[in-house]
């Protein structure tokens, strides 16, 4: 009888305790979305088989992570689940399969969806989205209290999340699976204390993290004192609140990815720990593995490492001068500062972009080979791919990836002007932006572009735009780099501080970005005067109409107003014009304007600062209201350079 007792409790408490499971505000719906695409009954049943993989993966194998894709099918699926790794395998599994169930009721038929719950996010799409950290819909969420005077003031919790935030977004994307969570208290002895978590599906890469979080913050960042909020993204999630949501041994100390010693540590220790016999073996296979690379370099065809560890690949002149059939006129892609551009076929069938560098000064030649080996290296979907070159013909060649759609220019007032919709012009301003962060503040050396223009944005057959040409800036003899000949011709792209006195920073490149923004908003080139009725350039012309609140005007006619809402394109017009301000201090850096493109916050600031205007005929025309330092010097350069 005893027994029966007991085992009755035991039964009543476990059924207490999934009902407590699933009443947790774990499996609170955040967010959803479903494609608009009506997907086959074989798509279904390849999903239900991927969902149940995902399962299966969570359940017994105890992941917080997992993907799974029938990816050979003809309707293939790729899914991905991740559960907040605070909770529990038994938690996590119940998270999903209310996941799994939400997810099917709010999006039948379709072949693509997403569900995201305080404890999970369960999404599924038709191509591998895994890397995918950042897109639009991403949102933050304030909750509706706020701190009340009695256990903490507003101020020092607004000050206490605020810094506990922006240290989550710092140290998540250091840690090991993307994961972190802390509590502090808000005072020391009061009874206030900030819960906060952040999380990357582990499938993105640290940058990609990094840039999802910095979204995120911007998400949330205005919600203290409110008590919690949540800010949701493709791939990452970040909460804080006042009340506890995760257990106490859960937290993670972040300390050691906040300092930047951090990683030095870690060697030490696994220094410690090899000692003595280990730290032999370890000189060996360091000997050995330099051996191997001194091999690897002189027999660049090696079996070692893929293609990205051998660098660039030496091509042979005569070869490269065979597959631009002798630099003939008809396989030209273009020309540039630095030199013209050819369609080339290589051997291998492959097509490649071969320019013929114009500058060939002794100190380009020794610089050449460095250069390239820095530049081969730089790897971001959205900057054109450097394979190799030539240095031992007559002329310097660079051999870059082939990009069939050619350049920005052409689609926005060249033969293909009006084909693109508001979506891939979103687009293309977004990965712009995002190519140029890493080139600034990501690529292990800071290179600044200096020659940012729909000229060298080059387009692959998705409309992705890719940057060409960066990097060469550095061979270019010193007194090429400004105030040239040919640079009047761009003069329109260029920040005034540095066309006139030769100060370059990368927040010139964000000038130039600014201007190529607004072309491709309005289908106009910069340089072009003959806007209706008006004399202004492109630049004047979206500052006046941004004085009289009337930005929509610029908007290019060819685009259908169905397409896009009002408010997105005002948004990034005035992204624009802060691009394009002066002094250079107050232009955002890259990585803030890729944040402030997709965060679905406003604009929150104060009034813009107008910029130095210049026309093409190289004379000021408006004197802003901060000019810019030294302006009689400006001058000066500037009747120097029209004397030329
Ligand atoms: C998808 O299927 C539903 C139901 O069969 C139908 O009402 C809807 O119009 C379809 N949508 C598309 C885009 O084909
Ligand atoms: C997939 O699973 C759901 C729920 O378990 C079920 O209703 C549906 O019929 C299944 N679909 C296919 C094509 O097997
Ligand atoms: C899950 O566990 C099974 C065996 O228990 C193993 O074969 C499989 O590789 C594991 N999957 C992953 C993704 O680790
Ligand atoms: C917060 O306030 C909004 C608007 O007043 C309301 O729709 C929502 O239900 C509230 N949320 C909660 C959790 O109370
Ligand atoms: C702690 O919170 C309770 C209410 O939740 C309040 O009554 C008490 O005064 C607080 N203690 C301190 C030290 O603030
Ligand atoms: C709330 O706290 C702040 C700072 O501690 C104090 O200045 C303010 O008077 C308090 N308000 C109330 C209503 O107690
Ligand atoms: C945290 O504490 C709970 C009991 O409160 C325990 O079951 C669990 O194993 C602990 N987790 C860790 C990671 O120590
Ligand atoms: C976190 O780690 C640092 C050292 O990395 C240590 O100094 C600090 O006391 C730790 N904090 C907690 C709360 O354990």
């Amino acid at each position: 009888m005893k027994l029966l007792w007991k085992m009755a409790a035991v039964l009543v408490l476990a059924l207490w305790m999934i009902e407590f499971v699933m009443s947790q505000p774990q499996a609170n719906l955040i967010n959803q979305g479903c494609s608009q695409v009506n997907a086959t009954s074989e798509f279904f049943s390849n999903l239900n088989a991927t969902l149940a993989d995902l399962r299966r993966q969570l359940s017994i194998n105890r992941t917080h992570f997992a993907t799974a894709q029938l990816a050979r099918s003809s309707n293939p699926v790729y899914a991905i689940v991740q559960c907040r790794n605070y909770l529990s395998t038994a938690d996590c599994v119940s998270c999903f399969d209310i996941a799994a169930v939400d997810i099917r009721k709010y999006c039948r038929l379709v072949n693509g969806a997403r569900v995201i719950y305080d404890g999970c996010f369960l999404r599924y799409e038709t191509n591998r989205f895994y890397g995918t950290a950042n897109a639009l819909g991403n949102a933050g969420r304030c909750d509706n209290g706020t701190i009340r005077n009695g256990t903490a003031s507003a101020t020092s919790y607004t000050a206490v999340v605020e810094a506990l935030l922006s240290d989550l977004v710092i140290a998540t994307p250091k840690t090991k699976n993307f994961y972190a969570a802390t509590a502090t208290k808000v005072a020391p002895g009061g009874n206030t204390t900030v819960y906060a978590m952040a999380q990357c599906a582990e499938t993105v890469t640290e940058i990609e993290c990094q840039n999802c979080m910095n979204v995120a913050l911007e998400n949330i960042k205005s919600c203290p004192p409110r008590t919690g909020a949540r800010a949701f993204d493709a791939g990452c999630f970040m909460r804080y609140t006042n009340t506890p949501f995760f257990a106490s041994n859960q937290t993670i100390n972040i300390s050691r990815y906040l300092r930047s010693g951090g990683s030095r540590n870690k060697k030490a220790i696994i220094g410690g720990v090899l000692g003595g016999f280990g730290f032999l073996l370890l000189v060996l296979a360091l000997l050995l593995r330099f051996r191997l690379s001194r091999k690897k370099r002189i027999s660049p065809r090696g079996k070692l490492g893929s293609t990205e560890l051998q660098g660039p690949v030496t091509y042979n002149y005569k070869d490269l001068k065979s597959a631009t059939k002798n630099f003939s006129p008809e396989y030209k892609l273009g020309e540039g500062g630095s030199g013209d551009v050819y369609k080339g076929i290589v051997k291998n069938g492959n097509i490649v972009a071969v320019k013929r560098l114009a500058l060939c000064t002794s100190k380009a030649k020794a610089d050449f080979e460095s250069e390239v080996r820095l530049i081969s290296n730089v790897h971001h979907r959205n900057l054109v791919r450097l394979l190799g070159c030539s240095s031992k013909g007559p002329d310097l060649l660079l051999v870059y990836e082939y990009m069939e759609n050619g350049s920005l220019d052409s689609f926005l007032y060249g033969g293909k002007r009006g084909s693109l919709n508001w979506q891939q012009r979103f687009n293309i301003i977004y990965g712009t932006a995002r190519g140029l962060a890493y080139l600034h503040e990501q690529f292990h050396v800071r290179i600044i572009h200096r020659d940012i223009k729909p000229g060298n944005i080059l387009l692959d057959d998705e409309l992705q735009p890719k940057i060409a040409d960066f990097g060469l800036a550095r061979l270019l003899p010193e007194d090429q780099t400004h105030l040239n000949t040919k640079f009047a011709g761009t003069l329109g792209y260029t920040a005034p501080e540095y066309a006139l006195q030769g100060q370059l920073s990368e927040k010139a490149d964000t000038y130039s970005f600014g201007v190529v923004l607004l072309e491709i908003i309005s289908g106009r080139r910069c340089g072009d005067t003959n806007i209706e009725r008006d004399t202004d350039f492109l630049l004047e012309y979206a500052w006046k109409l941004h004085d009289n609140n009337m930005h929509l005007k610029l908007v290019d006619e060819s685009l259908d107003s169905d397409e896009y809402q009002a408010e997105d394109v005002k948004k990034v017009i005035e992204i624009a014009l802060m691009c394009t301000q002066s002094p250079a201090s107050l232009r955002p850096t890259m990585p803030e304007v890729v944040v402030l493109l997709i965060s679905d916050r406003s604009l929150e600031r104060g009034p813009l600062s107008r910029p130095t205007f210049v026309n093409s005929e190289d004379r000021i025309r408006d004197v802003p209201d901060v000019p810019p330092p030294s302006m009689s010097n400006a001058t000066a350069t500037l009747s120097e350079l029209t004397g030329r």
